[in-house]
């Protein structure tokens, strides 16, 4: 212990799309003190089509929950003086599970998943003109594969034990933090099936206003209440641990999903702050306070977070990005041009000073916001005998880059005020490279956290302020970013480099027929 005096820890579950971690903070400080992370097995069992393990999750918090756990004695604490724990998750993802057994009925169904398309044309036939902006109003989302309705319906329409168990009354529904926290907290026996407003306000069936079910949208896409979990805040005490693992007697208090969850650990607490996480996935949210901006421009309206039940839900504008991080990762398992995903990008796509106008649109999956089209598919073009693999990595990395850039343009012309500064955050902005590519193409100054991970940390806070340990004000005026990136281009190269992205994008539309 640094200073001689103990103090209170907060644990983090940090369930990631690719990754389970355990990370312990000190409060007071909010300092980092132990963190252990596995990887989680992926599985794609057809085209368009991916699955996790529920059980895996599970397993993997508890092992990481030990081995982090286990690295406190050497720094001078115990188990004992954790004293509350948060969750953050990848949003979105849907299990089915029977109350009964506490058995999974089905794999989840990953939040990038589209295996759903055809059940958004079956929901887009009963809007009017197919308008898949129809729930908007209530929900802040379009219709769309990603959100969980989807996917609960497809579990209905196609899995017999779901059904089976929808039938007698067994079933229950949840995002991974509803899977988490009924499990861990006695499962079968009186485990508490709960989500906290972030999560629920993916999945297309909670109304924005009244932070609950919406029943029109339930009726919609035939999920029987009953059979959803229920929406509490995301800062205060749910229950305690009961599964006899090494996390038994701990209090749970705080639930965020992990964006929303980054935008906290940002300290973007403020109308008007944007924060950008790039993992897999990318995704840019920008606090609106308590108002909910409609966007005419292609984002997602959401909550932000609700820090306790008193107080009020703030909402922000969100621009999600379907593949960011996946692109690298495309070109190392896919295409082997790289071995390492952050250094490697960084080090080859370093060599050369331009993409040499080659643009790489990754729309494996569709393209998310601000188009929204599933029919989109990925392609590399502007190729010349001239091009190397230095080019077309440079060119992955512009992808992120200009697909924020849709983001902020949609923003800015939502809100009317143009954003002047980035908060980013996630494993890839390690990558200079990225971060000053990204500066350039934006036009304003990037400012890089001091962790990358700060989903974790937002959660943390959560927690720990619902238990009164984690010192909220102090922290925020102490939070600096660690790095700025400033933009060293004109406005008029950035925006004939971004006609030439738009033209490129027209190509990737259309291309998959279904
Ligand atoms: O909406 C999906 C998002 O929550 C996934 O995040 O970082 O696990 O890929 P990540």
């Amino acid at each position: 212990v640094k200073d001689g005096t103990k103090k209170s820890l907060v644990g983090v579950i940090d369930d990631g799309t690719k990754t389970v971690r355990f990370v312990i903070y000190e409060a007071e400080r909010s300092e980092e003190l132990a963190a252990y992370q596995l990887d989680k097995t992926e599985v794609q069992p057809q085209e368009g089509w991916s699955e996790q393990d529920p059980q895996e999750i599970i397993h993997h918090i508890r092992i990481c929950a030990e081995n982090a756990i286990g690295k406190l004695p050497e720094l001078g604490y115990t188990k004992d003086d954790i004293i509350t724990l948060g969750i953050t998750n990848q949003r979105e993802t849907t299990i089915a599970w029977d109350k009964i057994t506490g058995q999974p009925l089905h794999p989840a169904i990953a939040w990038n998943d589209i295996r759903t398309s055809t059940t958004v044309d079956a929901i887009l036939a009963k809007v009017p003109d197919r308008n898949k902006n129809y729930l908007k109003h209530i929900s802040g989302l379009p219709i769309s594969p990603y959100f969980s309705a989807l996917k609960m319906k497809w579990l209905k329409d196609n899995v017999k034990a779901v059904k089976k168990a929808s039938k007698e009354r067994k079933l229950l529904f949840g995002t991974v933090d509803s899977w988490i926290v009924w499990t861990l907290t006695g499962g079968p026996n009186g485990g508490l099936h709960i989500t906290d407003v972030t999560n629920a306000s993916r999945t297309l069936l909670m109304n924005l206003d009244t932070l609950n079910w919406d029943p029109m949208l339930c009726r919609l896409f035939s999920i029987h209440p009953d059979s959803l979990p229920n929406i509490y805040s995301s800062s205060e005490i749910y229950g305690v641990v009961k599964d006899g693992s090494v996390l038994d007697g701990i209090r749970i208090s705080g639930i965020l999903g992990n964006q929303q969850a980054a935008l906290v650990g940002q300290n973007c607490l403020q109308a008007g702050q944007a924060k950008n996480t790039y993992r897999s996935g990318c995704f840019l949210l920008c606090n609106t306070g308590s108002r909910r901006v409609q966007s005419t421009h292609g984002l997602l309206t959401t909550v932000a977070y609700q820090l306790g039940p008193d107080t009020p839900a703030v909402y922000a504008l969100e621009g999600s990005i379907a593949v960011a991080g996946g692109a690298m990762k495309f070109l190392r398992d896919n295409l082997k041009l790289i071995k390492d995903v952050v250094k490697d990008t960084e080090q080859i796509a370093g060599q050369v000073f331009s993409t040499g106008d080659v643009y790489f649109v990754p729309a494996f999956s569709g393209l998310y916001a601000p188009y929204w089209r599933k029919d989109a598919r990925g392609i590399i073009c502007g190729l010349t005998a001239f091009t190397t693999k230095n080019h077309i990595i440079r060119a992955a990395l512009e992808a992120v880059c200009f697909q924020t850039r849709d983001i902020l343009e949609a923003m800015n012309k939502d809100c009317g005020m143009p954003l002047s500064k980035l908060h980013v955050d996630g494993k890839m902005t390690s990558n200079n490279l990225l971060m000053q590519l990204q500066a350039d193409l934006i036009g304003i100054p990037v400012l890089r956290a001091h962790s990358w991970d700060m989903s974790a940390l937002g959660a943390a806070v959560a927690a720990g302020g619902a238990v009164g340990v984690w010192a909220v004000q102090r922290w925020r005026r102490h939070h600096t970013p660690a790095d700025t990136f400033l933009p060293t281009t004109t406005d008029d190269d950035r925006d004939a480099r971004y006609t030439k992205w738009k033209m490129a994008v027209q190509r990737s539309l259309g291309w998959a027929t279904t």
